[in-house]
């Protein structure tokens, strides 16, 4: 573990108040996708960790390695054309990629769930809600289909979807896009998991709704001290539940930060083009930024730093050294606890 990870993980302990042991720990995560055109780097190197009551909210643009991680802790990745080359995936100290597939299947799914975009192709839309979330207590814990049914109503209660009584036995199509997400959310509790993994939870709702399903999440996160990886590439979504930010570029983490002091004064020239593109009422009237060129391509990504080529602040040494993640500290050499930046010259971006 680098020392940015240690540091942070101290500042999440005292948070969380747990034994030290991060709930999920991700090391030096590598997948790679082999493809006709070549080999595509998905993700390279990535290094994350939560505690239980801790929620870290993992943000990047699209195609930058956030559900391909996902997939690896959830031992859901296609593989082939994915291979892990490289990396452990630690829940509660030991590695999922070298337990047994019997060890595996009890962790994920069970202490580890995860709620995806879209509810409605993660449902079937031929079998009722009530039966679906059912299902987990019947094949899970062995309960009846009375028992099942009255638990399911107890969980659709639990979401807030309004007269889950009268409602348990419609079908997904017949709930609005954000009772649907309830319903998954309902879905990934059922077994009172100890991680949930948030994969754009909220990015097909409408913005009310978005804040509704997200304030939900965050509650039921609390009440039952889960730990949470919230996936997104909108910044503004996370400001409020999100205890400390893991920002993705190219299949690597750029910067890590707790999550109000991303905002205040990022420490990667990436981060602040995000950041800059978000709209915000007291910049009213002004052009909105939006950080230029694209995403690179997987399958060739830009020698020294993967973001040079859209870097306002990119150097010659920028070509040629891929920068590590290192930590950051005030220029009196304070340190800044959990703060970490892959950029040459994140002191000119913090400082500056
Ligand atoms: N099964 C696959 N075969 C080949 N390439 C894949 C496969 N799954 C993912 N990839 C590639 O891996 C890269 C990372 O994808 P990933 O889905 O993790 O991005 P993301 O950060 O979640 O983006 P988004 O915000 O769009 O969801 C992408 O370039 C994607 O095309
Ligand atoms: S290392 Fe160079 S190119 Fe990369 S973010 Fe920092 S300044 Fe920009
Ligand atoms: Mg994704």
């Amino acid at each position: 573990m680098t020392t940015i990870e240690k540091t942070a993980d101290d500042a999440a302990r005292q948070g969380a108040g747990d034994d030290g042991t991060p709930l999920l720990e991700v090391r030096d995560l590598h997948v790679e996708f082999h493809t006709r055109d070549g080999v595509a780097k998905a993700v390279n190197g990535v290094n994350y960790s939560v505690h239980a009551g801790e929620t870290l909210a993992v943000l990047g643009e699209s195609g930058s390695g956030k559900s391909v991680t996902a997939q690896a802790i959830m031992g859901i990745l296609d593989m082939p054309p994915g291979r892990i080359p490289q990396g452990q995936i630690l829940f509660r100290g030991e590695d999922m990629l070298t337990m047994s597939g019997e060890e595996r299947r009890k962790i994920r799914g069970r202490k580890i769930a995860m709620i995806f975009q879209d509810a409605l192709s993660a449902l079937n839309p031929v079998l009722s809600v009530g039966y679906q979330l059912g299902e987990m207590f019947r094949v899970h814990q062995g309960l009846s289909k009375k028992e099942a049914k009255a638990k399911a109503i107890e969980l659709m209660d639990r979401v807030r979807i309004p007269a889950a009584k009268e409602r348990v036995s419609d079908y997904p199509h017949q709930f609005s896009g954000g009772m649907r997400q309830r319903i998954m959310i309902a879905m990934a509790l059922a077994l009172e998991p100890d991680l949930i993994i948030a994969d754009e939870p909220t990015t097909a709702l409408d913005v009310t709704v978005q804040a509704q399903v997200m304030d939900l999440l965050a509650e039921l996160q609390r009440e039952f001290n889960m730990g949470l990886i919230l996936i997104t590439h909108d910044l503004g979504v996370v400001a409020d539940v999100a205890d400390k930010i893991a920002v993705m570029y190219a299949g690597r983490i750029v910067e890590t930060a707790p999550v109000h002091e991303l905002y205040k004064r990022p420490a990667h020239p990436y981060t602040r083009g995000l950041l800059d593109s978000i709209p915000r009422l007291d910049r009213k009237g002004q052009e909105l930024y939006a950080i230029k060129g694209l995403p690179p391509n997987l399958l060739k990504i830009p020698s020294g730093c993967a973001f040079n080529p859209r870097c306002p602040k990119a150097q010659d040494i920028c070509r040629t050294e891929v920068p590590a993640l290192v930590p950051v500290t005030e220029q009196d050499g304070t340190e800044l606890p959990g703060r970490g930046s892959a950029c040459h010259f994140w002191k000119e971006t913090l400082h500056g």
